[in-house]
C-alpha cells in the first residue's frame, strides 16, 4: 500500500474522506444503563469531543462537549427537561444545540453580543437499540438504525463490553475478516500460555471471502471440518463498516480519533430451556482494562484481550506501506478496495456500501448465523454442553472474550443461566 492510500483510509476527522465515509453510519458508543446510572458522559468520537446525555424527559442526545459562552465541560454540567444546562454560568442548550436560556444576559444584554438564539452547538442524533446508544454525525437524509436480527432475541442474557484501545480502527476492523488470525492469536497462543509447546490446533486448509449487502463473509475449511460444516458454508460476518459478528456476538470499533478505537461488544448468551422464559430486565455493561495493573503487561488471558494486544501491537496507525499480503489476506484486500471504491460513491453523489434507509427492510435485518436455529428455538441444558458453539454459554468459564468482569454481573449471569461461574482468570479456547 501507498503511504497515502494508508492515510487516506486511516483519518476519521471532521472533513477527511474516511472521517465523511464513516459519518454516515450509526455507531454505537455507550450502554443505555450507563446513562440510566449518571446521565451526562463524555465522548470522544472521530476525533470530535462530545457529550452524550439523557435528560430529565428521558430524550438522548450528543452535544459539543464544550459551552459555547468559555469553554466549560458540559458533560460536568446538569441535564434539563429537555437538552442540557452548563454549570458555570448557566446557558442552556436544547437538543438540536439551540442555546434557549443565558441567565444573565437574558437580564442584562451586552450590546452587540449574540443573542441566546443566536449560539448554537453542534449536536447529532442518538437512538437507543439492542440495550446500546446510537450516534449518526452524518448528513442528511439519516439513514435508520439497522436492526439486525439478534438484537432483538429473547430468552437471552445481554451485556455491553467496551475497551479504549490505543490504535486506529481500521487494524481492528481488518482482524473482522482475519480467519487465520483464530488459530495462532487465540488457539495455539493459548496452548502456549498454559505452558506447554504443542500440540497445536488443526490448520486451515482453506478460506473463502464472499462480499454480501451488509459486508463480507469469511469460509473456513481446517483439518478438523470439511466444507459441509456451517463454517465454510454459512461463515462469518464482516459487518459493515466496522464490526465483526459471530452468531450471538457483535464487536463494532469505533473510532475515538485516529490513534484510539472504542471496542464494544453486544453478547447474547441464550439461556437453557428449563430457564425459559427469561426476561432481562436491564442490560448490564462494563469496561474492560487491557494491561494488568500489577505488572503493566498486557492481559492476554482473554479472547479480545489477545486480539487488542494484537492490534496495538501493530503500531498507532499501522504502517501497511511494509506489509507484504499473503492469500490469507484475500478478505482485507477485499475491504480496503472497498472503502477506496466508497470513497469515489460519496464523491459522486452516491451511497457508500450497506446502509439501509427504507424502513420495510430494516425488520430483524437477517444475517449469516452458524446455528441460528438453536438460538431463537433453544436447546435443553444436555443438548447446550454437548453443542460446539453453545457449550460455553452453559458452562462456568461463559465469559471468556474479556477480561475484567465485575462481580454483579457475574452474579447476573449466574442467576439468568443456572449456573455458578469460575472466577479464575484464565485462558481457555473461544469455541471459534
Ligand atoms: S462557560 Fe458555560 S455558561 Fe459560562
Ligand atoms: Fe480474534
Amino acid at each position: 500500500m501507498q503511504q497515502q492510500d494508508n492515510d487516506l483510509l486511516t483519518a476519521v476527522r471532521a472533513g477527511t474522506p474516511m472521517g465523511e465515509l464513516m459519518r454516515r453510519y450509526w455507531h454505537p458508543v455507550a450502554a443505555v444503563t450507563e446513562l440510566d446510572e449518571r446521565p451526562l458522559k463524555p465522548v470522544r468520537l472521530m476525533g470530535e469531543d462530545l457529550v452524550l446525555y439523557k435528560d430529565l424527559s428521558g430524550n438522548y442526545g450528543l452535544l459539543d462537549r464544550y459551552c459555547a459562552h468559555r469553554n466549560a465541560d458540559l458533560s460536568n454540567g446538569m441535564v434539563e427537561a429537555n437538552g442540557v444546562r452548563c454549570s458555570y454560568h448557566g446557558w442552556a442548550y436544547e437538543g438540536g444545540g439551540r442555546c434557549v436560556a443565558k441567565p444573565f444576559e437574558d437580564i442584562v444584554q451586552m450590546p452587540g453580543a449574540p443573542t441566546r438564539g443566536h449560539t448554537r452547538l453542534k449536536a447529532y442524533k442518538v437512538q437507543a437499540k439492542g440495550g446500546m446508544l446510537w450516534t449518526y454525525m452524518g448528513p442528511e437524509p439519516t439513514p435508520l438504525v439497522p436492526d439486525w436480527e439478534p438484537l432483538s432475541w429473547n430468552n437471552g442474557f445481554v451485556q455491553i463490553v467496551f475497551a479504549e484501545v490505543p490504535c486506529n480502527w481500521l487494524q481492528c476492523q481488518e482482524n473482522s475478516i482475519d480467519p487465520v488470525h483464530f488459530e495462532w492469536q487465540h488457539f495455539n497462543f493459548s496452548v502456549r500460555a498454559e505452558g506447554k509447546v504443542g500440540p497445536y490446533v488443526p490448520r486451515h486448509l482453506k478460506l473463502s471471502f464472499k462480499e454480501f449487502d451488509y459486508g463480507y463473509t469469511y469460509g473456513r475449511v481446517s483439518e478438523n471440518s470439511s466444507e459441509d460444516d456451517e463454517l465454510w458454508q454459512v461463515g462469518r460476518v464482516c459487518l459493515w463498516p466496522n464490526a465483526l459478528f459471530t452468531s450471538n456476538h457483535f464487536e463494532w470499533r469505533v473510532p475515538i480519533d485516529d490513534e484510539n478505537t472504542l471496542s464494544v461488544t453486544w453478547s447474547f448468551a441464550r439461556v437453557p430451556r428449563d430457564r425459559e422464559p427469561y426476561v432481562q430486565e436491564r442490560i448490564p455493561y462494563w469496561y474492560g482494562p487491557l494491561k494488568d495493573q500489577a505488572t503493566g503487561r498486557w492481559i492476554d488471558t482473554h479472547v479480545m484481550n489477545q486480539d487488542f494486544m494484537a492490534w496495538v501491537g501493530q503500531g498507532r496507525i499501522t504502517d501497511r506501506t511494509r506489509e507484504q499480503l499473503g492469500r490469507s489476506d484475500q478478505g482485507i484486500v477485499a475491504i480496503r478496495r472497498r472503502f477506496l471504491a466508497d470513497l469515489e460513491a460519496i464523491k459522486e453523489g452516491r451511497d457508500p456500501k450497506g446502509l439501509i434507509r427504507d424502513p420495510e427492510q430494516n425488520v430483524r435485518v437477517p444475517l449469516p448465523i452458524i446455528g441460528r436455529r438453536h438460538y431463537i428455538e433453544g436447546l435443553s441444558r444436555e443438548q447446550m454442553a454437548a453443542d460446539p458453539w453453545l457449550a460455553l454459554q452453559v458452562s462456568p468459564d461463559s465469559f471468556i472474550f474479556q477480561a475484567g468482569q465485575p462481580e454483579h454481573v457475574v452474579a447476573e449471569y449466574e442467576a439468568a443461566m443456572g449456573l455458578t461461574m469460575n472466577r479464575q482468570g484464565f485462558v481457555k479456547r473461544p469455541g471459534e
